[in-house]
């Protein structure tokens, strides 16, 4: 290829470009003041910490006034922010702090519900006829249903417990709808005035000088109008998915106007007021598993991809092969780089409502994994304590909080993926000083930050070079793709490419040691997810693979 002639576009230029965002759930990560939940103020005590690990951008969990049914996720103030995790002026010096140390802050946006508790709600809920009456979607009961005995309108699931997704209100006589949690009613975005609210709400957030948001649940920002049921899902397996799962979702969510509402958020961001702040946001929605690569591309084709990318979630999906992954990446690149030079891939592998890569791999692949992650092109989200190897904790059954596990008994539900960040080998991991929130994870002794920054073969070590390396070598940050023909069925190798660096990536899915070659001089061995640093400079042109070890190569033609 010739990539002398690249002329860089204008997007390279953007911070999202290449940039790790490391995911903060804020209960969990620091608490200052002794009550067992993170906050704020505790997050700013940390922040030497991941100025050394080296992250490009913070995105904070919601930390808004709520009465946590969901933990944050039921807003009931968009533009305050809840005393559990401090006042807007603790908001305020950490923003100013995370940026004085030239890292970004996005903050979490969640707009297709609000809790029961705010104005809007009880407002709207009061009587069929007031100033927020069509703010929440409001329907009579199933026609088919007796005064006596109402039904819900149709079959719709709370994605939370699975169970009916319609929530009586005894004064208007009506369900409304909660996609989430009963807690959780869905706004209606059909409603312009709503609309013109939420993006209000950003704007307060934009204009404080947050550097962007992380928007939560897109797809049931649009549904059928005409609120058919959902169809079955053939493949639903009692006792093994959950009750959720009972259904294919395809009227009660991700319908068509939700590109078109995200593309108004958008163009808020794009406003001549922030632009030059480079303001931007990632989409959360999970894609339909037959076929990911258009799900993915309709936020591109839909949303200004300028200011806003989908998460891609591949890494919490595919199974861990390497032709699935071969398959995946050249199908997904190729239609970014087909689309418009400035779609971001945002690469996510774990997060607050999925198992832990530690836990999901072992901790062999979940290193692998590391390597892979950040050396893929675009922005890199990673969740707290995955630099830590942290595992799920084990939640005894009555310690449980989460929403969705107390409301579908047996399952794991999403504490374990939410326990006390762990800084040191004290009781409560330098967390709190109290017993916390979530309990501490069994391993929490010998994985947490003090034990590890001694241990050049850590997890964090690991974290921290890649981390280096993607920001000392602009092709692992802004660089192309090329997924590389082996012979190796195990193998998955790729280049990354800017001006005239490559940098070339090998990663061994199997059990077997492989000594594999390839067409390039290799000029440097960068990292290897099992050694960390290399032992010692290639001697020759053979890549040798432990069983599920990756390296990273400075390459040139031969
Ligand atoms: C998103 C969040 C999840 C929350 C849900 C409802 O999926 O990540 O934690 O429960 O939306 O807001
Ligand atoms: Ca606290």
């Amino acid at each position: 290829m010739d990539s002398r002639s690249f002329q860089p576009h204008h997007c390279v230029r953007r911070w999202p470009e290449g940039a790790v965002v490391y995911q903060i759930y804020p209960r969990s990560f620091q608490d200052s003041n002794g009550d067992g939940i993170g906050d704020l103020i505790g997050i700013r005590q940390r922040l030497n910490y991941l100025e050394a690990l080296g992250v490009s951008a913070i995105w904070i969990s919601p930390f808004y006034p709520s009465p946590m049914v969901d933990f944050g996720y039921d807003v009931s103030d968009y533009c305050n922010v809840d005393p559990i995790f401090g006042t807007l002026d603790d908001f305020r010096m950490l923003l100013a702090e995370v940026q004085g140390r030239g890292m970004r802050l996005i903050i979490d946006f969640v707009p297709n519900h609000t809790s029961v508790e705010h104005e809007w709600f009880k407002v709207s809920a009061s009587s069929l006829d007031n100033e927020y009456a069509d703010w929440y979607i409001w329907k009579d009961p199933h026609p088919d249903s007796s005064p006596e005995k109402p039904s819900p309108p149709n079959n719709w699931l709370d994605a939370l417990t699975g169970r009916s997704a319609w929530e009586w209100n005894t004064v208007r006589k009506q369900y409304y709808l909660h996609s989430f949690h009963k807690a959780q009613p869905d706004l209606n975005w059909k409603n312009r005035e709503v609309r013109r609210a939420m993006h209000d709400a950003m704007r307060f957030w934009l204009d404080l000088g947050v550097d962007g948001f992380r928007i939560d649940a897109v797809y049931w920002l649009a549904k059928d109008p005409s609120f058919r049921d959902d169809p079955l899902n053939p493949e639903y397996v009692e006792g093994i998915h959950s009750f959720y799962d009972r259904l294919q979702h395809t009227n009660s969510s991700g319908w068509p106007a939700l590109y078109a509402y995200l593309a108004e958020m958008a163009e808020i961001l794009a406003d001549d007021a922030y632009r030059k702040r480079q303001p931007f946001m990632i989409t959360e929605a999970y894609p339909d598993q037959h076929n990911p690569v258009e799900a993915y591309m309709a936020f591109y084709e839909g949303v200004n991809p300028e200011v806003a990318a989908p998460f891609n979630f591949e890494g919490l999906s595919l199974p861990w092969q390497a032709a699935s992954w071969r398959d995946f990446l050249r199908s997904f690149h190729d239609a970014l780089a087909d689309q418009d030079p400035c779609c971001l891939a945002s690469y996510a592998f774990g997060n607050h409502d999925k198992p832990r890569i530690a836990s999901r791999f072992g901790d062999t692949i979940a290193r692998s994994a590391a390597v892979m992650q950040l050396t893929l092109p675009g922005m890199i989200c990673m969740y707290y304590g995955e630099e830590l190897g942290m595992t799920n904790g084990g939640i005894p059954p009555h310690k449980v909080r989460d929403p969705g596990a107390i409301g579908e008994p047996g399952t794991i539900g999403r504490d374990p993926m939410r326990t006390p960040m762990q800084w040191t080998t004290e009781t409560f991991t330098g967390f709190s000083t109290t017993a916390p929130w979530l309990p501490v994870t069994a391993t929490s002794s010998t994985r947490n930050v003090q034990v590890e920054s001694g241990d050049e073969k850590s997890f964090l070590s690991l974290y921290t070079h890649l981390i280096k390396l993607r920001k000392t070598y602009p092709c692992l940050s802004y660089g192309t793709i090329t997924v590389l023909d082996t012979q190796y069925s195990d193998i998955l190798a790729y280049l990354r490419t800017f001006e005239d660096r490559s940098c070339l990536v090998v990663i061994n899915f199997g059990p077997k040691e492989i000594s594999c070659d390839f067409p390039f001089t290799l000029d440097q061995e960068l990292a290897s997810s099992i050694s960390v640093m290399p032992a010692s400079n290639p001697a020759n042109a053979v890549v040798v693979l432990a069983p599920y070890e990756s390296k990273v190569f400075v390459v040139s033609p031969k």
